[in-house]
């Protein structure tokens, strides 16, 4: 899967990694992630079709199934399907995890002897019509499937049911604001805080809606319950506790550097705190850092603050750290030993909404007032 991933924004690499991988394995992949990006189809009863790939003279067949479930699929009965669809293996790998494709003469959908009949009885054409209307309905979601999308991530958010749109939260309209120039990119997600608490089989909701809105992104969950029932294609989970900086620095080296870390996991100030110090040197530089329900900044079971100002160990303190921190060339006196902090010199924005903060990663490079301004210079009493 990665080496189509990496391979996809360029045709020569891709032809070469499908080589590499075998168009059966990479048949195996391309029904996997239909399945995650086909909708429910509203079919009556369920639609079959053959899928076919083809590369260099060879082919690779599957049977879809399409229905008001979506979309799963098999290796054989696919010679029986009434309709079949042909895709280029390289041009529909492009279309998923690269820059899209406009050559749609690679796609090619043929049907069978029997729904092509010449002259049918006329009882008879109105079986086939009727028939080809039914199939044409799940031949559009699996052809859409195949293709790019705008999505909306409110949509996403309730339909995977996560609490980050029109529930408890009113995160997607932000995200969607900062995550718009990453969408088609191959980005490496990390989010703390799978969801679904204690059950092993719940959750991964803003983790299903994060593979959907990131058509080439891996998503890695990091929970501190195991999620073994939380899987899918460019999906991944991993155990652990958000408050032990150990195990987050090797999540980052084994996985890392990501695009984009979220936290939405215990909200303990102490742990926001301890986690940003972990991993934000694992974010990719452009990258972000997303921190999650502030409220807690002022809620003292939580670690938080009594009262209107947030204190110097909340997420909320951390966030004014890092606006103290982007202007440490202005500081007077300078810095002291041993010099600003990695966040100091590595946090270049900062965005704040309603509880949900994002912290943009880069080099804070910009030289600070020059020489010439005198910094110890006072306003005159009035
Ligand atoms: C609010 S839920 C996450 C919801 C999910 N991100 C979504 O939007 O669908 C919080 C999750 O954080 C996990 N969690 C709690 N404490 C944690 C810790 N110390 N380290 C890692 N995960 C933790 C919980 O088990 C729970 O599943």
């Amino acid at each position: 899967m990665e080496p189509l991933l990496r391979a996809a924004a360029d045709e020569h690499r891709l032809a070469r990694a499908v080589a590499d991988l075998g168009l059966d394995r990479v048949a195996e992949v391309v029904v996997e992630e239909l399945a995650v990006r086909c909708d429910p189809v509203p079919v009556d009863g369920a639609a079959h079709l053959a899928f076919e790939l083809t590369s260099g003279g060879e082919r690779a067949c599957r049977l879809l199934t399409v229905d008001r479930d979506g979309l799963t699929s098999k290796r054989d009965g696919w010679q029986a399907a009434p309709v079949r669809i042909t895709h280029d293996a390289v041009d529909l790998l492009r279309g998923l995890y690269g820059p899209g494709t406009d050559r749609r003469t690679s796609r090619r959908v043929t049907t069978c002897a029997e729904l092509n009949a010449p002259n049918p009885a006329p009882g008879g054409l109105t079986a086939i019509v009727r028939e080809r209307q039914r199939l044409a309905v799940a031949v559009q979601a699996v052809v859409a499937a195949c293709q790019r999308h705008p999505v909306d991530l409110g949509g996403l958010s309730t339909r995977f049911g996560s609490d980050k749109w029109a529930d408890l939260h009113w995160y997607t309209q932000h995200y969607e604001r900062h995550f718009a120039r990453f969408r088609n990119a191959p980005v490496r997600v990390l989010e703390i805080g799978i969801g679904g608490y204690d059950a092993p089989d719940q959750g991964g909701a803003s983790l299903r809606m994060w593979q959907r809105y990131f058509p080439a992104g891996l998503v890695l969950g990091l929970d501190i319950v195991p999620k073994p029932g939380v899987r899918g294609p460019r999906i991944a989970t991993a155990v652990g506790d958000q408050g032990d900086p150990g195990l987050l620095d090797d999540l980052g080296r084994r996985f890392g550097p990501f695009d984009i870390v979220i936290d939405d996991g215990s909200h303990l100030n102490a742990h926001v705190r301890a986690s940003f110090t972990a991993l934000f040197p694992h974010v990719r530089p452009g990258g972000l850092y997303v921190v999650e329900d502030l409220q807690t900044a002022y809620w003292p079971g939580y670690g938080g603050t009594a009262g209107p100002v947030a204190g110097p160990g909340t997420s909320v303190g951390l966030l004014k750290q890092l606006v103290d921190g982007l202007h440490h060339r202005e500081w007077v006196p300078p810095a002291a030993a041993p010099g600003p902090s990695y966040a100091d010199r590595h946090a270049v924005a900062l965005t704040v909404y309603h509880n949900l903060a994002f912290v943009e990663k880069g080099v804070n490079s910009e030289e600070g007032a020059p020489d010439f301004i005198d910094r110890g210079w006072s306003a005159p009493p009035a």
